[in-house]
Parts: structure tokens; C-alpha cells; sequence
């Protein structure tokens, strides 16, 4: 299947999976994940209804940053398999109508990449260029360290040359040079040689970074946003459908700015929502979500928010105030080992301690926000975390397949694995694990299931429509609508720990209904005066507004 031959907002509508190879399933028992594993576990997103595969870096690396210190990246990382492997698990998903994005990391290489090999063996070197070189490390000293935690400085000494060079994440992960054009072609023709083995789209790493300017602070530059527009040109002329996704963690302006005008990212990481989910839960006030939509909404309509509440980073607070992080710490990391960087090394289970109504509603909630929903992987069977492993490894454990050994992850001795499992009660493999949540009707992995096949019914709606945010009496409950020709949602999150009462204004639909959307069961009509709700702790409603006669339940 071509992702060409299908609808062209297809992203708009779907919902993404994020998973690294290494952590989802092992077939050959060295207790590592790879692609053939990958293959045999493919029903799996079917099962479990989402329709994209968002691959981690799977390229020739040292690893020292999970795969994103990329040496080669024409090769598959042998641990993985091999090229073969990785185009039989491309086409096997996409013969079961999967699509599938790749990582692509073009900000930086690893020190053992070929290119950063040959350009640090002489100041010569015809590949000097590619990277970026100084006599001090006094350049670009309004740039921030990202990695505060383990780097320094952005430049590091490189004693062959007596030279600094210049990174933004770890010092073994050399900055690419874009003001170098043999290095910008070389990097679309990594993009071409994926494309051209049918991948969907790329998930584009650190893309505020790839410029330096002296007078700024090196991170969204114009000349950034030029090469961007340049590899959509190139993308949409020689790949059509291909799709771009950008990590870029800024604030709600800049990362907005990278959808162009619908003519650079397809779709951006919704950094700004993120951590205000956490902090209108923490609150029970949803303010910071409606006044961050309020300042993410507006992009080209060929453009889609990647909207998540984990991934394989720490939860980052970065873009958000010194006051709403030290909140965040107060409430979600209260054991320094939680912590790293600017972030929490926590996943999603462990952080609302696998409260099961929370757990329901923040789901609910990413899969009814504009924008496509992307679920990492092991938070639909509320997988927990080790926090006792260095760096974000405690978040990249392996995949909990079963009760038995290794979680059925692996065959291999449990010491060899390349990554303990989590056992700590009760995000252990023993509870926490598919087989046994696919058998237990009233599990978090069945009810997102269900979730998911609603969400699938009104994906029109919610993948293409427009967001509105009725009037209430209650900040508490976060209220808004989903609206798209004749079909409007209408969506209640009580974000309180207690229960609620609320009225919501809705005076352009009196007279009609609301239809609960899982049950289609009909409420009272709405009237004239506002309409009155209660509920429960931390719940939710979806609900369809029309009239009893329009039997229609979906768009
Ligand atoms: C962002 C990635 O998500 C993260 O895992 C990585 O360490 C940095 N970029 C550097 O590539």
C-alpha cells in the first residue's frame, strides 16, 4: 500500500503509536527487540486500533543516546536485524492498512559517524564543513544547554584538531553544519533513500536546532525554517504523501510557526498542551489547557498538532514558567531520581499512580483535542517504570506481553536482557501485561480499545472540525465542543478529585439532545435555561448533540 493512494489528510484523522524495535518484542532470544519481532507482533495495532507506527531510530549507532547518535544511516542496527528485516516488516504493515513513520535525526550525528570521523582527522578535510568548528567556546553563548544535567557547555575540545566543536544534546552527538550545502543535499538523500522504501513520514528530531547565529539563541531561525520548506518541496515533489512530523519543544508561537503556511511540517509534537494537562489536573482547573488551545489553534488546515502525554523523554518543563515546574515537581516528582534535566523521568501510570478514572480521562481527552493522538508504548496496559535505571532508560523497559517469563518479551536468560522488566507491584509484568488485559473485559487496554473504535466513528469530526468552548459556572470541568458541518461533540472532563455539578450555555442547540456516544443513550433536551450536569471524580462524557429523529450516531 502507497500512502500516496490514500486520503492526503489521513494523519489528521488517525492515531499514532509510538514504540522503539529494542523494546517491543524480541524473535531471536538475544533479549533485545528487533524488526522480525516487530513483524510477528504486527496484529497487535490492529487489535488495538491504531493506524500509524511511529518507529524510534532503528540506524548503525554506539547508543549511547538510545539510537539518536545515529553513525550510519543507511544501515539497520544489527541488534535489530537487517534491511531485509526492516522492508518485510514494512510491507507486512502495510498490508494490514498500517502506516509507518521513521525517526529521523538530522540535527546531529554520533563522533562515530563516518563524516564526523573524516572531518575531525584534519582541518583540511573535505567534510570539515559539514560540522561546526571554532577557536573558542565563547560563540553562541546565548544558546541553552539542554542536557543540564550531564554537559557543560555546548562546545567541546577536539584535541586532533585544536578546534571546539559544536552540539546542543551530548557532547559525542556533533552538530550537522545547514550552512553547508553538500551537507543539506546529503541529508535530503537520506530522506530519499527511506522514502523510497515506502516509509509514511518522518518524525523529524530536534528541528529548532539545525542553524547558530551569533545575536540570537540559536533555535528557530528563519534559515531553519527555509530548509524545512525546502525538504517539503522536495518531499511533496519527488514522495508525495509522505508525511513530516516535528519535535520541536517551544513555546505555543514557535512551535506553531513550523506548519508554515501549510507549507513546511505536516504536523508538530503538541508541546505547549502537554505539560498544562498535568498541571490543570494538578490544579483541578482547566484554565492552562483552554488558554493553550486558545493561543495553538488557527494552523493551515493541511496541518495536524501531535497530541501525546508520554513518550520515551522525560515529561519536559521546558517551555513552561518556574512556577508552574516547581508545581510540577511538588505533585508528579517528589523523589529527586524522578527528575532529570529540566523533566520527569516518570510514565503515565506511575505519575497519576495508576489511577484507573484518571488514566480514562486523559486518554479521552488526547483522543478528542485537535490534533492526531499518540500513544506511547505499554500505557494502554498502564506499564510502570524503573526509576532506578540511568538516564530515560527507566521509561524504554521492554514491552509486557504476558505474565510469564520475561513478560513474553523475550526467550533469553532474564539477565540478558537488554533492559531489566518492570516488577515493582502494581505496574508489574504479572498485572500490567497484554494477555492477561486482552481476557479481562473491564481492563484499561479493553476500555481504550472501545475508546479508540468511538473515537474512529467521529474521526471527521474530530480530526477536521473546529474546537469551540461553550460557557460554564464550573473551571473544574474542562468543557469544549467539536463541531464539523452538521455534527457536534460535545465533551466534559471533570478534572476534580470530587464530584461536580456544573451548567453549560448552549443555546444555539435547545431542543436538541445529548447522545451519550459509547451507549447512544439519549439525556433530557436542551432547553433554554443552561444545562445541567454532575459528575463523578476525575470522569468523563462525550456526547453527540441532534435531535431524537437524526438516528445517526456517528459523522
Ligand atoms: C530528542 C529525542 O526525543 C531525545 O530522545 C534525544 O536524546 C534528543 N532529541 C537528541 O537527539
Amino acid at each position: 500500500m502507497n500512502s500516496s493512494d490514500h486520503d492526503p489528510l489521513w494523519y489528521k484523522k488517525a492515531i499514532f503509536y509510538e514504540t522503539p524495535v529494542k523494546s517491543f518484542f524480541d524473535s531471536n532470544g538475544d533479549g533485545i527487540g528487533d524488526f522480525r519481532g516487530m513483524m510477528e507482533k504486527l496484529e497487535y495495532f490492529t487489535f488495538l486500533g491504531v493506524d500509524c507506527i511511529w518507529l524510534l531510530p532503528f540506524y548503525e549507532s554506539p547508543m549511547k543516546d538510545g539510537g539518536y547518535d545515529v553513525s550510519d544511516y543507511y544501515s539497520i542496527h544489527p541488534d535489530y536485524g537487517t534491511l531485509e528485516d526492516f522492508k518485510e516488516f514494512l510491507e507486512k504493515a502495510h498490508s494490514l492498512g498500517l502506516k509507518v513513520i521513521i525517526d529521523l535525526v538530522l540535527n546531529h550525528v554520533s563522533d562515530q559517524h563516518e563524516w564526523f570521523r573524516e572531518a575531525r582527522s584534519s582541518r583540511d578535510s573535505p567534510k570539515r564543513d559539514w560540522f561546526v568548528w571554532s577557536d573558542t567556546d565563547e560563540k553562541y553563548r546565548n544558546a541553552r544547554i539542554i542536557f543540564i544535567d550531564t554537559e557543560k557547555s555546548n562546545w567541546t575540545w577536539d584535541e586532533g584538531t585544536g578546534q571546539f566543536y559544536w552540539h546542543r544534546f551530548y557532547s559525542h552527538q556533533p552538530d550537522l553544519n545547514y550552512e553547508n550545502p553538500e551537507l543539506r543535499e546529503a541529508v535530503k538523500d537520506v530522506v530519499r533513500f527511506w522514502a523510497g522504501l515506502g516509509v509514511d513520514g518522518f518524525r523529524c528530531d530536534a528541528v529548532p536546532y539545525l542553524f547558530e547565529d551569533e545575536e540570537t539563541n540559536c533555535e528557530n531561525l528563519p534559515e531553519t525554517h527555509l530548509y524545512f520548506k525546502e525538504l517539503r518541496k522536495m518531499v511533496d515533489d519527488e514522495f508525495p504523501g509522505i508525511v513530516l512530523l516535528a519535535e520541536a519543544n517551544q513555546w505555543p508561537t514557535d512551535a506553531a510557526k513550523y506548519f508554515g503556511d501549510g507549507d513546511e511540517f505536516h504536523m508538530a509534537f503538541n508541546f505547549p498542551l502537554m505539560p498544562r494537562i498535568f498541571i490543570a489536573l494538578a490544579k483541578e482547573d482547566s484554565l492552562p489547557i483552554v488558554s493553550v488551545i486558545a493561543q495553538t489553534i488557527g494552523i493551515p488546515d493541511n496541518c495536524a498538532w501531535g497530541v501525546f502525554l508520554r513518550n520515551h523523554d522525560e515529561l519536559t518543563l521546558e517551555m513552561v514558567t518556574d512556577e508552574e515546574r516547581d508545581l510540577m515537581y511538588q505533585e508528579y516528582a517528589k523523589v529527586p531520581r524522578m527528575r532529570l534535566n529540566l523533566g520527569i523521568r516518570r510514565r503515565l501510570s506511575t505519575l497519576v499512580e495508576q489511577d484507573r478514572p484518571t488514566m480514562e480521562m486523559l486518554h479521552s481527552l488526547i483522543l478528542t483535542m485537535p490534533g492526531t493522538p499518540i500513544l506511547y508504548y505499554g500505557d494502554e496496559i498502564g506499564m510502570g517504570d524503573n526509576i532506578e535505571l540511568g538516564d530515560r532508560d527507566g521509561v524504554r523497559t521492554p514491552m509486557q506481553w504476558t505474565s510469564g517469563k520475561n513478560a513474553g518479551f523475550s526467550s533469553t536468560d532474564p539477565e540478558k536482557l537488554y533492559s531489566p522488566i518492570v516488577t515493582r507491584a502494581p505496574y508489574s509484568y504479572e498485572i500490567a501485561n497484554v494477555e492477561t488485559q486482552s481476557e479481562l473485559n473491564t481492563s484499561f487496554l479493553n476500555w481504550l480499545r472501545k475508546m479508540i473504535r468511538t473515537r474512529r466513528e467521529y474521526s471527521e469530526t474530530i480530526g477536521l472540525g473546529t474546537i469551540s468552548f461553550p460557557k460554564t459556572d464550573n473551571r473544574k470541568v474542562l468543557v469544549y465542543m467539536r463541531n464539523r458541518d452538521d455534527v457536534h461533540l460535545l465533551f466534559l472532563l471533570n478534572l476534580s478529585r470530587e464530584p461536580v455539578s456544573l451548567h453549560v450555555e448552549l443555546p444555539e442547540f435547545e431542543g436538541l439532545k445529548p447522545f451519550e456516544a459509547r451507549s447512544n443513550t439519549p439525556f433530557p433536551a436542551i432547553g433554554s435555561d443552561p444545562y445541567f450536569f454532575t459528575m463523578a471524580p476525575r470522569s468523563f462524557f462525550w456526547f453527540q448533540l441532534r435531535s431524537d429523529e437524526n438516528g445517526e450516531a456517528s459523522d
